[in-house]
């Protein structure tokens, strides 16, 4: 039975590809703890200005993402998180495209994403969140935990949807837009490019 048991664990470990994350502050805890979940990544470590009081490997600043990609490790998840400030995660993704990194979608296992939505790579979607039918979501977003974005709802890339909040259907949410945690925004509205929703506001 232990024999068993050892040749299955090694089979699951076998198949999960490495990735690095990149950028270790709040955000990467729960990017991290999705990752462990999901069980198709094992993390490598984190790149990030110093080294933090982590249970990951420390493997220096973003000037070694080529050097590692180089070493064959070509997954990476962007772990920093934003309040307005988008911009920050586009050149990072950027700096990684040009390297030739490949940035899978995290998906916690309890979320609950329709299979006619759509998904853009470097996407993050948190525990308990719900993406509904022909919702599109583009790369690089934090649909962070229980928030709601109801059906053919349109969050362009970089954008961050905090937690709790709830997009009721086909609501257009511009680039590197903000949605504070618990704010709702009507059915049919429109959020701009850049703009920030102050958390528990109603957008109507
Ligand atoms: C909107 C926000 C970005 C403003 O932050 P700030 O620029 O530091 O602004 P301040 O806290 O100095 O507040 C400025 C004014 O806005 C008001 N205000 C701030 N947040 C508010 C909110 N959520 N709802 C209503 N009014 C708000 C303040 O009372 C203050 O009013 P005053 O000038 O009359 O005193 C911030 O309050 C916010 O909502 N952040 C989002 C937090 C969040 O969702 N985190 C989730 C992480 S997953």
């Amino acid at each position: 039975m232990a024999d068993r048991r050892k040749v299955i664990n090694c089979f699951v470990v076998g198949y999960m590809q490495d990735i690095i994350l990149v950028g270790y502050g709040g955000h990467a805890k729960s990017v991290a703890d999705c990752i462990e979940r999901q069980k198709q990544y094992k993390i490598v470590g984190y790149t990030d200005l110093k080294k933090h009081d982590a249970k990951y490997r420390y493997l220096g600043t973003d000037d070694r993402l080529k050097e590692y990609f180089m070493q064959g490790i070509t997954n990476a998840a962007v772990c920093i998180g934003f309040l307005g400030r988008g911009c920050i995660r586009e050149r990072i993704y950027k700096r990684l495209k040009e390297i030739g990194y490949k940035l899978p979608v995290i998906q916690d296992p309890s979320a609950i994403v329709s299979s006619s939505a759509c998904v853009g790579e470097g996407t993050f979607i948190g525990k308990q969140t719900v993406i509904n039918a022909e919702a599109k979501i583009g790369k690089m977003v934090i649909i962070n935990t229980m928030s709601l974005i109801e059906h053919e709802c349109i969050v362009d890339d970089f954008s961050h949807i905090a937690v709790s909040a709830v997009l009721c259907g086909q609501v257009c949410v511009g680039t590197s837009a903000f949605i504070g945690a618990n704010a709702t925004i009507l059915q049919g509205r429109n959020v701009n490019a850049r703009q920030i929703v102050a958390a528990g506001t109603v957008i109507r």
